[in-house]
């Protein structure tokens, strides 16, 4: 169903065909964004004995995991039997995520993509967390048998996916696998399903976009991430591509002007609301103790979670703004019965449409 949203946008992206500049025809930039999509959405087949050149496959694998608002806020620094993760401070979001929860949560995600893909490739990965220095996390690479799991089998095809799904419940054989792949050490994941419970965390979530979007600083930085088109997309190489938000694409100009004017508090809380009404359920990820070693934690469980549930085509996408409020955010633990437990992901899931998946710059782009 074509939403006013979109048909607006539509409409708008249409009446600027003639403006985007000929050589770039809608229809091009497609094409051109679904080539860049293949290049970084893949598996590499051949076998690679040389080991700096599979540590650099293995960095690759590593940036393809999820990152608030797609700043892959990581470096990688590869040592002979070793390799770090490291934050890259200037890919910070002081807005939306000011204690950096979301970017040590990114940056778990891209080390269990990476020890998952050691794994495949015959290497044992242990990471410790480094708290001293950069705070990065160090993953030291042994040899061991290799064994290609399903999870690294799913790498190339999980996206966070921001659309509708089909409101199905999953069986409870599916929920048990994805409660085990997403439970760590001090991280436990809970599960709402019941329709009255999805109502209640709709009401955070609104209470919490409400808010976000009564705050000029959210919202500029917000715009600041999003890609307007393709082209825009593939030069960066990172951010919220419109596309994968069911958007079409519009030159920047234009998306800046519509951006102004369509994203407003209720289109968002209507999305949020059919987004949250036709899922299967949502997930709360949440952790004993509130500091960067557990947020690294969080991210590797969800990273697990979210890979396996792509090995059951199941979908996943975040909905975090009754944990980035700090102001709702002991409310919403209460709500959750958590005690004094971090409410750190809020995570819906079930069965919807794949969306275009969104790009990552190259590895040469993150080695230090
Ligand atoms: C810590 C963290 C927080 C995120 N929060 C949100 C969110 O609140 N809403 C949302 O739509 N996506 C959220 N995302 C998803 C990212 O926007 C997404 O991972 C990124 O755009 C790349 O897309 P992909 O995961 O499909 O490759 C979050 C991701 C991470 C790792």
């Amino acid at each position: 169903m074509v939403t006013r949203r979109q048909f607006i946008l539509s409409a708008a992206a249409m009446a600027a065909g003639p403006l985007t500049l000929g050589a770039c025809s809608s229809v091009t930039l497609n094409e051109n964004y679904k080539a860049a999509a293949r290049r970084t959405w893949r598996h590499d087949e051949s076998r690679i004995h040389d080991s700096s050149l599979l540590q650099r496959e293995l960095v690759r694998y590593a940036t393809l995991a999820p990152s608030s608002h797609n700043t892959q806020c990581w470096k990688f620094h590869i040592e002979e039997q070793a390799i770090s993760v490291l934050p890259d401070l200037a890919r910070q979001c002081p807005a939306v995520d000011p204690d950096d929860h979301h970017l040590f949560v990114s940056l778990g995600c891209a080390t269990e993509n990476l020890i998952q893909a050691a794994r495949a490739n015959g290497l044992k990965g242990e990471a410790r967390f480094n708290a001293t220095a950069a705070g990065g996390i160090k993953i030291n690479l042994e040899p061991a048998r290799a064994d290609v799991s399903p999870l690294f089998q799913a790498i190339p095809e999980r996206q966070c996916t921001r659309a509708e799904f089909d409101g199905k419940p999953l069986s409870t054989g599916e929920l048990s696998l994805l409660e085990h792949s997403g439970t760590g050490d001090g991280v436990r994941v809970l599960f709402l399903t019941e329709k009255a419970a999805l109502e209640q965390v709709l009401e955070y979530v609104v209470a919490g976009n409400t808010a976000q979007m009564n705050d000029p600083a959210f919202v500029e930085e917000l715009e600041t991430w999003i890609r307007f088109n393709g082209d825009e997309a593939i030069r960066t190489g990172d951010g919220l591509f419109s596309g994968t938000s069911e958007n079409p694409s519009v030159p920047r100009w234009l998306g800046s002007l519509l951006f102004g004017m369509f994203f407003t508090k209720k289109n968002e809380n209507d999305k949020y609301t059919r987004h949250i009404r036709s899922s299967a359920g949502i997930a709360i990820f949440f952790s004993e103790s509130n500091d960067r070693a557990r947020w690294v934690e969080v991210g590797r469980c969800y990273e697990r979670f979210a890979l396996q549930a792509t090995t059951l085509g199941i979908r996943t996408a975040m909905l975090n703004q009754p944990v980035e409020v700090s102001a709702l955010r002991p409310q919403f633990a209460t709500f959750l019965g958590i005690g004094s437990n971090r409410p750190d992901l809020v995570v819906r899931f079930g069965r919807g449409p794949r969306m275009p998946q969104s790009l990552r710059r190259p590895v040469q782009s993150v080695l230090v």
